[in-house]
């Protein structure tokens, strides 16, 4: 049998695809309340942070209005000209001073200045060697400093992978590796010799509208953000069982369907002086 053939979605479509899967993530609260504990458990004072992946600057916007945490410097890295736009426009009602490098992170970037808080929220799954770069970018902690990833634990999404992708022949890589979860990073840490601190949080996606019926071209584009290609250009009965192992996972909670697609927080602290 010739299994269908296509290409992973380009930068422009992943943008597009991943402003759909935004609308309906509950995520945000959970995981700006889990960088909000970390940050207020293990440093104080002014912080130096480093974002790497920034996205559209939600996650500093968000940061920026807490009262008790205070920022003395920001630094980003962010490649995505969409995103960078509305970073930009978050960073310039800021106070503090911020550098933003229009440039995607690796494990070999040269980073300049010492960090006291480095997040890769949702960005790991762009490098090629996740454990590497972020046990890189840890390295530029101050002592007592933290590095944090936010990453996709192996449920939901990622098990889309084991059960579907060798059902069609993916043309190009995913720009975002979504086959990357907590599970390969964790490993990646300890094959390294560095034992991370990891939690996992308990967070939803709203799948209400999205499995209505009514919605299917934003269920597509969800889809394609998941599985990083055109869902809508698989075979009918492929996609009927993708939307059929995403509906089965959902449950119903307050007149809500929510699908569970637990993230982990993985830190790597350094030692103090
Ligand atoms: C899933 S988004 C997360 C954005 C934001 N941190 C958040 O939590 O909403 C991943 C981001 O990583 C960015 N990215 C892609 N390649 C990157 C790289 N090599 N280094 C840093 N960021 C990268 C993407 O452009 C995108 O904005």
């Amino acid at each position: 049998m010739t299994l269908p053939a296509l290409p992973s979605i380009d930068a422009r479509r992943y943008a597009e695809t991943f402003a759909v899967f935004l609308e309906h993530s509950l995520e945000y609260d959970l995981m700006a309340e889990e960088i909000e504990r970390v940050i207020r458990h293990n440093l104080d004072g002014p912080l130096r942070m480093l974002d790497i992946g920034a996205g559209t600057g939600c996650v500093i916007e968000r940061l920026s209005r807490q009262p008790t945490i205070r920022l003395a410097y920001y630094e980003a890295f962010e490649p995505n000209p969409k995103h960078l736009s509305g970073l930009k426009s978050v960073m310039a009602h800021l106070d503090f001073p911020y550098r933003i490098h229009e440039e995607g992170f690796s494990e070999t970037t040269p980073i300049s200045g010492r960090f006291d808080f480095v997040l890769f929220s949702h960005s790991l799954y762009w490098m090629i060697n996740p454990a590497t770069a972020m046990r890189h970018a840890a390295a530029a902690l101050n002592p007592g400093g933290v590095a944090m990833a936010l990453i996709q634990g192996p449920y939901g999404a990622h098990t889309l992978f084991s059960l579907f992708e060798d059902q069609y022949q993916r043309l190009t890589p995913m720009l975002q590796n979504n086959r990357i979860s907590s599970h390969e990073l964790v490993a990646g840490l300890r094959a390294a010799g560095v034992e991370p601190e990891v939690r996992m949080l308990r967070t939803p996606i709203d799948m209400t509208e999205l499995l209505d019926g009514c919605h299917p071209t934003e269920l597509s584009e969800f889809i394609s953000f998941l599985l990083q290609l055109e869902f809508s250009a698989l075979p009918r009965r492929l996609q009927g069982d993708i939307v059929r192992h995403i509906d089965g996972g959902c449950v119903e909670t307050d007149g809500r369907l929510l699908w569970y697609l637990p993230n982990a927080s993985v830190l790597i602290t350094r030692a103090d002086g």
